[in-house]
């Protein structure tokens, strides 16, 4: 199939092979300017454990945030010699950030055979984040999927005949290549990814928007993030990852994650609020047992995690209320309720959760839509 016919018709279920351009005999564009908006995400059934390169060893789903989220600007000009050495500067919050650059390199590295223009252009990323640098939450999905859709917009421009869809798809796998979970802070309002028979269109290669049912009480989803601890992560995500190799219990975690993809499906459909509770703060605690039960062993929440989660417990049983929380791979805890229990919710936090959080710091974030071109 040659390329013009696959950007022309439904691009479900692209290869690999589909992702590879040939822009770079027809670039005519001297330089530029792009910027684009992308939001953080927070996984319901999670992903944890890859292989080469960037694929998941299970099915994950997440909700889109809304404020959490990354603005980058992209500025490109030709480069004056012809050298094969990427050549970029980083910016971030108005300063020179020499450290974002070598993940940033490996980024171009396994990029470039799908927008080869990326050794063509000196690039100036220049990025600011919504939510405070030391806040402990990861960037890496925002800041990612963020410069993903720059250089998308870059490959439009040089080809201006890709499908909207194509767009989106290539900005996802483009994001994967940078950070798994980046793939999934594209679109909204739940992203999939990874391959699972009951998802339509679903894919190792790039996240998908979830286009079954979902009923009332999970739109608009409230997400508050308890910020238990600013400080840097113990263990990055790719440390974290390569523990599930040779793990005891990878095998039954990658089996049971897909399992609950099914699960959570039908929760979503049926309004099946307690189920969904149980199933998502399980997906969270069972993230940390691997953690914990991995070699090396970490224990990435602190004292005031647990204290959080005992009062979350206790509150939802006397109010009969359907907060529950969900993790990262750190310490702060996201807690998530229905839109009609916003007014309760945020009474109980300042009242009863602000103390255990860091200088008393927590975000309110909601269920987003995605990336926006700005
Ligand atoms: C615990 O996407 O940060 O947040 O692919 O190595 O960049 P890399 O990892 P990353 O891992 C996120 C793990 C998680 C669960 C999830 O978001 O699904």
């Amino acid at each position: 199939m040659s390329k013009t016919s696959i950007f022309a018709e439904n691009s479900e279920d692209l290869k690999v092979e589909d992702f590879k351009s040939k822009e770079l005999e027809e670039n005519t564009i001297d330089n530029g300017t792009v910027t684009w908006k992308t939001p953080s995400n927070i996984a319901l059934v999670k992903y944890w454990g890859k292989r080469d390169p960037q694929l998941p060893e299970n099915p994950s789903i997440s909700f889109t945030l809304n404020n959490c989220h990354t603005i980058t600007t992209l500025a490109f000009e030709k480069k004056e010699n012809n050298s094969k050495e990427f050549s970029f500067e980083v910016i971030f919050e108005g300063r020179k950030k020499e450290a974002f650059k070598p993940k940033i390199q490996k980024f171009f590295e396994r990029i470039q055979e799908y927008v080869p223009f990326v050794n063509l252009y000196h690039f100036t990323i220049t990025s600011e984040n919504s939510f405070p640098h030391s806040s402990g939450i990861a960037s890496s999905a925002s800041g990612m999927s963020a410069l993903s859709m720059c250089l998308m917009s870059i490959e439009k421009q040089l080809n201006p005949n890709i499908s909207e869809e194509y767009f989106y798809q290539k900005a996802s796998f483009l994001a994967r290549l940078g950070s798994g979970s980046a793939c999934r802070s594209v679109k909204g309002e739940l992203v999939v990814w990874g391959e699972h028979d009951e998802i339509n269109g679903s894919s190792d290669l790039y996240g998908v928007p979830f286009s079954s049912e979902v009923a009332a009480i999970f739109k608009n989803y409230q997400d508050t993030i308890l910020l238990v601890d600013k400080g840097e992560k113990q263990v990055s995500s790719t440390v974290g990852h390569n523990l599930m190799f040779n793990h005891p219990y990878a095998q039954n975690r990658f089996l049971q994650a897909k399992e609950n993809i099914s699960k959570i499906k039908t929760f979503l459909k049926e309004g099946a609020i307690s189920e969904f509770i149980a199933l998502v703060e399980s997906e969270a605690l069972t993230l940390h047992a691997m953690m914990m039960t991995s070699n090396p062993y970490f224990i990435l929440m602190k004292p005031k995690t647990l204290e959080i989660i005992n009062k979350i417990w206790e509150y939802r049983v006397s109010n009969g209320s359907n907060v529950c929380f969900t993790l990262d791979a750190g310490a702060n805890v996201h807690l998530l309720y229905p839109e009609n229990e916003k007014e309760a919710i945020r009474k109980f936090i300042t009242e009863e959760l602000a103390m255990f959080c860091q200088n008393g710091h927590y975000i309110h974030d909601e269920v987003g839509d995605g990336a926006k071109k700005i």
